[in-house]
């Protein structure tokens, strides 16, 4: 186990960022979704991270040629996959088993998803639930709802209209990708909507997908050869956000988030921070499948604030939030939010066991929590195995110290994190990246 120690910074900073760890959810979806195409897909600037790798791996054991330049990456799909000789190892990732649940259901073979024991502890009857209703063979440990996941792939998956009862992008995604192989046009709908690259990705492939009036996503199965995918992944603005969370809080600082994803079902983190009185501005650049620009933070007092809508758009920068919150004047309030408990970690525990640690006081509640504004005290936190939670008390560590255990957790979603954290320290002559 490995650990680590923040020292409180001593002055302010003013800095752009230009390598922030590229998108998960999009490297995710560039890896998997190639295999979709018959032509080579290029992506330049994959996140080459452990939950996006292991994804690269099951792509490759899955039959494609994949060939890999640091960050760029070539892949060539067989033109029919193939059943591989071992188990499928999505490590901590939550997306990459949920949507090849999605993805291996409608392919001929048997498949076995597992991974590491925070990925076999949380529930996967959500996505393999509603694939068992459109006929896929799904078996899992304790009733059919925790990894490892058996799949006998089938040809002849049935079309449906679903309304999901929980609000997921997961969940979408692995029955939009079941729909591309099913016998007719499938509809689904979700009460709000969730991050939507995989509908923005299918559809610059050349899927027929759309969403009608009534607000169902209507996904038309696969008829004729798919374009590859052609992209330059964006920084992940869930990842950038623990530098926004640094300006937030450390008096007279600023910083330039540079070529990160400005997609609006995941800024929504930026908005609740200047809500909470943050100086927030986005200035968009390009639009590759989506938009895509900088993000400049400057500090400013810190007021409380309610969260009770748009979970789903805030659910990896909750944890963040939560510094945010403990430094704010008043008390803040999160409710509806009971899917934090089903993340990395549960993140309502992880997140206020630790605060308590650092003498902030708290409220918890099953969908949520208040956090009184205070004082943040150096203290030795439990990551809980969860990426978000540890670089979050990291970020907190610039404000008043503080020591982090098991950190190995980061380098599944943002291995460079130390890096730019140290850079935030250095004197203003080499605080530029690039
Ligand atoms: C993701 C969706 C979210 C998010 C996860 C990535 C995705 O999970 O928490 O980090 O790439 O689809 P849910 O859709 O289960 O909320």
């Amino acid at each position: 186990m490995r650990n680590f120690s923040i020292e409180k910074i001593e002055n302010p900073f003013d800095c752009e960022l230009d390598n922030i760890a590229s998108d998960k959810s999009i490297s995710h979806r560039c890896a998997m979704f190639s295999l979709l195409s018959a032509q080579t897909s290029h992506i330049k600037n994959f996140l080459c991270a452990q939950d996006t790798l292991n994804t690269l791996n099951i792509v490759e054991k899955l039959g494609a040629k994949v060939i890999r330049n640091g960050s760029d990456i070539q892949i060539t799909a067989p033109k029919n996959l193939s059943e591989p000789d071992d188990v499928l190892d999505c490590g901590n990732s939550g997306t990459a088993i949920r949507l090849f649940c999605g993805l291996l259901s409608s392919i001929e073979g048997s498949f076995v998803l597992t991974g590491d024991k925070y990925l076999r502890a949380r529930p996967m009857k959500r996505v393999a639930n509603p694939l068992r209703d459109i006929g896929a063979k799904i078996e899992g440990r304790e009733e059919g709802n925790k990894a490892p996941l058996f799949i006998k792939g089938q040809k002849n998956l049935k079309a449906f209209t679903y309304t999901s009862p929980i609000n997921s992008a997961q969940v979408k995604s692995a029955m939009i990708l079941a729909a591309l192989r099913a016998n007719d046009t499938s509809k689904y709908k979700e009460k709000e909507l969730t991050r939507d690259h995989s509908e923005r990705m299918l559809k610059g492939m050349g899927v027929d997908i759309h969403t009608d009036e009534e607000g169902f996503i209507n996904i038309s199965p696969i008829k004729e050869d798919l374009k590859a995918i052609n992209m330059t992944v964006p920084a992940d603005p869930s990842s950038a956000f623990f530098f926004a969370l640094a300006a937030a809080i450390t008096k007279g600082s600023r910083v330039l988030l540079k070529n990160v994803s400005l997609n609006p079902t995941r800024i929504e983190a930026y908005k609740v921070l200047a809500k909470m009185g943050v100086i927030v501005n986005f200035k968009q650049k390009e639009n590759i499948y989506e938009p895509i620009g900088d993000i400049e933070v400057i500090n400013n007092e810190l007021n409380a604030v309610e969260v009770k809508q748009n979970i789903s758009w805030l659910i990896d920068e909750l944890p963040a939030l939560g510094i945010a919150m403990s430094l704010a004047k008043g008390t803040s309030k999160v409710s509806n939010a009971s899917e934090l408990r089903v993340k990395e970690s549960d993140r309502i525990k992880s997140l206020v066991t630790n605060l308590a640690k650092c003498g902030i006081k708290y409220k918890e509640y099953e969908d949520g929590y208040e956090i009184i504004g205070g004082e943040i005290k150096k203290a030795t936190i439990n990551s809980h195995g969860d990426h978000r939670v540890a670089m979050s008390f990291a970020i907190a560590g610039l404000h008043s110290g503080m020591d982090i255990e098991d950190v190995e957790c980061i380098l599944t979603s943002f291995p460079n994190f130390e890096e730019l954290l140290k850079l935030l320290s250095t004197p203003p002559r080499t605080r530029k990246e690039g």
